[in-house]
């Protein structure tokens, strides 16, 4: 029998524990990625491969996580993903999360696809929080939305551009997260009817199980497959970097788009005015087979220069991944499903812990280097010369 754990500390703790908690469709949504989930691996695998350089006798009785991302004071370089539909994790799932990332001191970042509305994680905020963005067809609708997270003092939007479809999630296919009629009805009802806590405590007191920041163009409906059918058909695949340049006009604070993967489009980015970029393979869940984000890193650093700012997500587990992408040249990293295992697993109170564990890892790791400060963090660190080889 294996050996009961006396608390939960890492990512993989809390994802073993969510899956105790969660319908199986639900959790296997946060867990799953496209087709065969090659990229899924290689994303935490190709951390795994840099080696680190052990530094001693160096003073390093005053390392400070500290820095700025996106203009603003964070305790730590890590911010938490937009994850759509967190809220069915965890009762309020998105309040859960920006309180937790505001006592931590770190940045939220807002799902459009959220079940809180802007409304809602601006009056548990204690900070600003970001805004996520997915262009729709039907534009007055972004501007709706801008014009409200703009009024609720979001100053970075947070651009999507890696799903002008969905990827092929075979997880959701066969758990029936993807689908309609009675036979998928049934099937979930089965899923959830074996987590009885999950319904009581989300299912029914978290209610209501909406998009939150689309209430309002969706005419009060509750029915949340009513909104993943209008949302896939409204998501545009006609977007450009022409609509970017609109984006631009309309948004005066910071935009920063997510999910840039070549040096050429990083290039783009900074022609259309962008403030930074997110290298990001949407954690695996959009094109098979791409490149890890950790390995794409360094040559897009190079390609940018300080032009923009750089941030990376898909993969990140721990600290340690954490120094890492800042050696290489990220300004910090986003965490997406570790965030949404830890509010699924043990709500705010998990979420809280897990990132005092991160920010231990970093700081634990930089002294064992000899580093004192997040500046001073540079591809010095790493063995080899820095990127992967294979
Ligand atoms: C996501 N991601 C995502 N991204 C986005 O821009 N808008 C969204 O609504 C969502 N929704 C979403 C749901 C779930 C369940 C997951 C796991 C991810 C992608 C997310 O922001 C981020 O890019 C990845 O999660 C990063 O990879 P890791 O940290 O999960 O490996």
């Amino acid at each position: 029998m294996k050996p009961r754990n006396v608390r939960p500390v890492t990512s993989q703790d809390y994802r073993e524990l969510a899956a105790k908690r969660l319908p199986r469709f639900l959790f296997e949504y946060i867990d799953g990625a496209a087709h065969d989930e090659w990229t899924l691996a290689v994303n935490q695998a190709d951390f795994g491969r840099l080696r680190l350089r052990q530094r001693v006798l160096r003073d390093v009785s005053e390392v400070d996580t500290r820095t700025m991302l996106s203009g603003q004071a964070a305790s730590m370089p890590l911010a938490l993903a937009p994850v759509g539909l967190a809220g069915m994790m965890a009762r309020r799932g998105e309040v859960q999360g920006v309180r937790a990332a505001n006592a931590a001191g770190v940045p939220f970042t807002l799902s459009t696809v959220g079940i809180c509305p802007l409304e809602e994680v601006r009056g548990a905020a204690t900070e600003p929080f970001w805004f996520q963005l997915y262009m729709v067809r039907d534009r007055d609708l972004v501007v709706q939305l801008l014009e409200r997270a703009r009024a609720l003092g979001v100053e970075t939007l947070v651009f999507t551009v890696d799903l002008p479809v969905t990827g092929m999630r075979h997880r959701d296919w066969r758990n029936g997260m993807v689908g309609e009629g009675l036979a998928v009805k049934l099937a979930k009802a089965r899923q959830m009817a074996v987590r009885p806590r999950w319904v009581l405590d989300v299912g029914l007191l978290g209610r209501p199980h909406d998009f939150g920041n689309l209430r309002k163009m969706m005419g009060n409906s509750n029915d949340l497959d009513a909104y993943k059918k209008f949302i896939s058909s409204e998501m545009d695949a006609t977007v450009t970097w022409k609509d970017i340049a609109w984006l631009r006009s309309l948004w005066p604070g910071r935009i920063l788009l997510k999910g840039i993967m070549d040096t050429e489009d990083a290039r783009a980015a900074i022609g259309v005015g962008a403030n930074g970029l997110i290298v990001s393979n949407h954690g695996g869940r959009q094109l098979e087979s791409g490149t890890s984000t950790v390995r794409k890193l360094p040559e897009i650093v190079t390609a940018v220069g300080d032009l923009i700012e750089v941030y990376l997500d898909s993969g990140v587990r721990n600290g340690v991944d954490v120094v890492k992408a800042v050696a290489l040249g990220a300004r910090g990293v986003l965490i997406g499903r570790p965030w949404v295992w830890a509010v699924a697993a043990r709500g705010k109170t998990g979420l809280a812990d897990l990132l005092a564990v991160f920010q231990q890892e970093i700081a634990t790791t930089m002294a064992l280097m000899g580093i004192n400060r997040i500046a001073d963090l540079g591809p010095d660190v790493f063995e080899s010369a820095p990127g992967i080889s294979d």
